[in-house]
C-alpha cells in the first residue's frame, strides 16, 4: 500500500512569457501556486529579448507568494526543482551579478548569419553528430557566439574569468545558490555539449570561439545544485531537480520507458519521444537530445519542436480580429463541418521541424467564395494538429513504430475540437492528464527523486492519472488523403 509522506516539493517554472512556482505534495497534487509575467522585448525584426534581472525577481517573487498562500513552514519544502525556458543565454559579471547584457532568447534569429557562415564552412554535420541539434539560431551557442563578436570587449572579460554564462536555469542558480551549475538537458541545447560524451566540447567551443571558463559545471537532471541562500526563504533549501521544460514534461507524464511521447501545446507545439539509453540520430530532421540523467543512467529523446502553434489562435484574436477570445475557437471550428478546403499554415517565424525553413512565411489557401470565418478558425487550429503529425510521423519513421499513444498537456489541450482532431489525423488515441501541470511536476519528481520523498519511478507513476482521452475516428483513406493537401499547402508555401 502507497503510503503519505509529509512535507512539500516547490518546482520554480520560469517560461517564455511567465514565471510560476508551485507546491506540490507527496501524491503530486498541487497545493498552492503563483504566476507573474513578465516584459517581452523586439528591437528589431525576428529578434526577442528578455530582462534576467525582471525574471530572477518575478521568480523569487512568486516563489514566496506560493510559499505565502499555502500557509507552511518553509522548512516542510524537503527540496526545490527549477525548469524553464530553455536555449535562451544570459551573460553576467562574476563579482557584480549584474547582466552585460539583455537575456536573448530561444525564439531570437539574430544569430541566422552566423548558422549560415557555418553551414557554408561545411560544418553542419560537425555539430550535428556531437550535439544532437542542427545549425539553427534556435539553440543558445550560436547567440553567445554573436555577443563576442557584437560587444567590444566582452571575449577579453570571458578569457580572464571575469563574467558567466548560463541558460535561465543556470542564471537562476547562481542567484539562489551562488553555484555556478546547470543540468545536462539545459547543456545540450546549447549547441556547444557533446551529448554522447557528456562534456562540453572543445571543437565546438574553438569553432565558436567560447573560452571554456565561462560555462557552468554540468550536473544529473536529479542531483545536489546547492542550497539556496537562508535570506531568501528564511531558511536553506536544498535544490535536487532541474531539467529543461520540455524534458521536465516528458518527465512529468511518466514517460519512463523508450516508445512513449508526449506533446506540449503552448505558444508552440514540442513533442519528445523516449527513445531510451541510447541517442537515436534523426533521419528525419528531428533533434537528438538528453531526457533527463538520473544517477548514471542518462535517457535520451528525439524532439521535434513547432514554433507557432498556439500562438496562431492569439494572431487571429489580436491581429486579424476573427475571435474575441481563443476558446471561441472551440464553438467556431464546430459549427462547420470541415474547412471547404481551406489551409493555413502558420509559418509566422519560418517551419521548425521537420522542414528547417527560416525563410518561409505563412499562408492561407484554398479560398472560395464559399470560404467564412469559420473555416478559417478551424483551418488555424487543425494546422496544430497537422504540424504535430508531422512530427509524430517523423519520429515513428526514425524509430521504425507507430507512436502508441500520445500524451498531451498545454493550454491548447483545454480545446476539444482540436484533441479529437489530433487523434483523427494521427490514428493515435490522445491522453490528457488530471494534473495539467506538467512542467512542474516533472522536476518536483526529479528533485523528490534526489532526496527520496519518492523512492523510484514506480512510485512516481502512480500518480499519473487519465483525465480524458480522445480516440480517433477518422477512416485511413480520408486521413492519408487530408495530409496529402495538408504538404501540398506545405509546399506551396515554401515555394512561395
Ligand atoms: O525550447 C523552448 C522551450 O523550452 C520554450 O518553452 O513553454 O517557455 O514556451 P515555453
Amino acid at each position: 500500500m502507497k503510503t503519505e509522506k509529509s512535507g512539500y516539493i516547490l518546482s520554480l517554472d520560469q517560461g517564455t512569457t511567465s514565471s510560476r512556482a508551485i507546491l506540490f505534495d507527496h501524491s503530486g497534487r498541487i497545493v498552492s501556486s503563483s504566476q507573474r509575467d513578465f516584459s517581452q522585448y523586439y528591437p528589431e525584426p525576428g529578434w526577442v529579448e528578455h530582462d534576467a534581472v525582471e525574471i530572477w525577481d518575478s521568480q523569487l517573487a512568486v516563489a514566496r507568494e506560493a510559499i505565502a498562500a499555502a500557509s507552511i513552514d518553509p522548512a516542510e519544502i524537503v527540496s526545490i526543482g527549477i525548469t524553464n525556458q530553455r536555449e535562451t543565454v544570459v551573460v553576467w559579471d562574476k563579482d557584480s551579478g549584474k547582466p552585460v547584457y539583455k537575456a536573448i532568447v530561444w525564439q531570437c534569429r539574430r544569430s541566422n548569419q552566423i548558422c549560415e557562415e557555418l553551414i557554408d564552412a561545411g560544418l553542419e554535420e560537425e555539430f550535428r553528430s556531437r550535439t544532437g541539434l542542427r545549425l539553427d539560431p534556435y539553440f543558445s551557442g550560436t547567440k553567445l557566439c554573436w555577443l563576442f563578436r557584437e560587444i567590444p570587449g566582452l571575449k577579453a572579460l570571458a578569457e580572464n574569468g571575469e563574467i558567466l554564462f548560463g541558460t535561465i536555469d543556470s542564471w537562476l542558480l547562481w542567484k539562489l545558490t551562488g553555484n555556478h551549475v546547470t543540468d545536462v538537458t539545459n547543456a545540450s541545447r546549447t549547441l556547444l555539449f557533446n551529448i554522447k560524451e557528456q562534456k562540453w566540447d572543445p571543437v565546438l567551443l574553438s569553432i565558436l570561439g567560447i573560452p571554456v571558463q565561462v560555462l557552468p559545471k554540468v550536473l544529473a537532471s536529479s542531483d545536489d545544485f546547492g542550497y539556496t541562500d537562508q535570506k531568501y526563504f528564511g531558511r536553506e533549501i536544498p535544490i535536487q531537480g532541474v531539467a529543461g521544460d520540455q524534458q521536465a514534461a516528458l518527465f512529468g507524464h511518466t514517460c519512463f520507458e523508450p516508445g512513449m511521447a508526449k506533446n506540449t501545446y503552448g505558444t508552440g507545439c514540442f513533442t519528445l519521444l523516449n527513445t531510451g539509453s541510447a541517442p537515436v540520430w534523426s533521419k528525419n530532421n528531428l533533434l537528438t537530445t538528453i531526457a533527463w540523467k538520473i544517477g548514471n543512467q542518462t535517457t535520451y529523446a528525439l524532439e521535434g519542436s513547432v514554433f507557432i502553434a498556439g500562438a496562431v489562435i492569439q494572431w487571429l484574436r489580436d491581429e486579424v480580429h476573427l475571435l474575441s477570445s481563443a476558446a471561441e475557437s472551440e464553438q467556431l471550428a464546430k459549427s462547420v463541418s470541415d474547412t471547404n478546403g481551406v489551409f493555413l499554415v502558420p509559418a509566422f517565424v519560418g517551419l521548425g521541424a521537420p522542414y528547417w525553413d527560416p525563410d518561409a512565411r505563412g499562408s492561407i489557401m484554398g479560398l472560395s467564395r464559399g470560404s467564412g470565418r469559420a473555416h478559417i478558425v478551424r483551418a488555424a487550429l487543425e494546422s496544430i494538429a497537422y504540424q504535430s503529425e508531422d512530427l509524430l510521423s517523423s519520429m515513428s519513421a526514425d524509430c521504425g513504430h507507430k507512436i502508441e499513444v500520445l500524451k498531451a498537456d498545454g493550454g491548447a489541450t483545454a480545446n476539444q475540437f482540436l484533441m479529437q482532431f489530433q487523434a483523427d489525423i494521427s490514428g493515435v488515441p490522445v491522453l490528457l492528464p488530471e494534473i495539467a501541470e506538467i512542467t512542474a511536476l516533472g522536476v518536483a519528481y526529479l528533485a523528490g527523486l534526489k532526496c527520496g520523498f519518492w523512492e523510484s519511478l514506480e512510485d512516481i507513476s502512480r500518480n499519473w492519472q487519465i483525465k480524458c482521452r480522445y480516440e480517433p475516428s477518422m477512416k485511413l483513406e480520408e486521413r492519408e488523403k487530408r495530409i496529402t493537401l495538408w504538404h501540398k499547402a506545405i509546399y506551396a508555401t515554401r515555394e512561395y
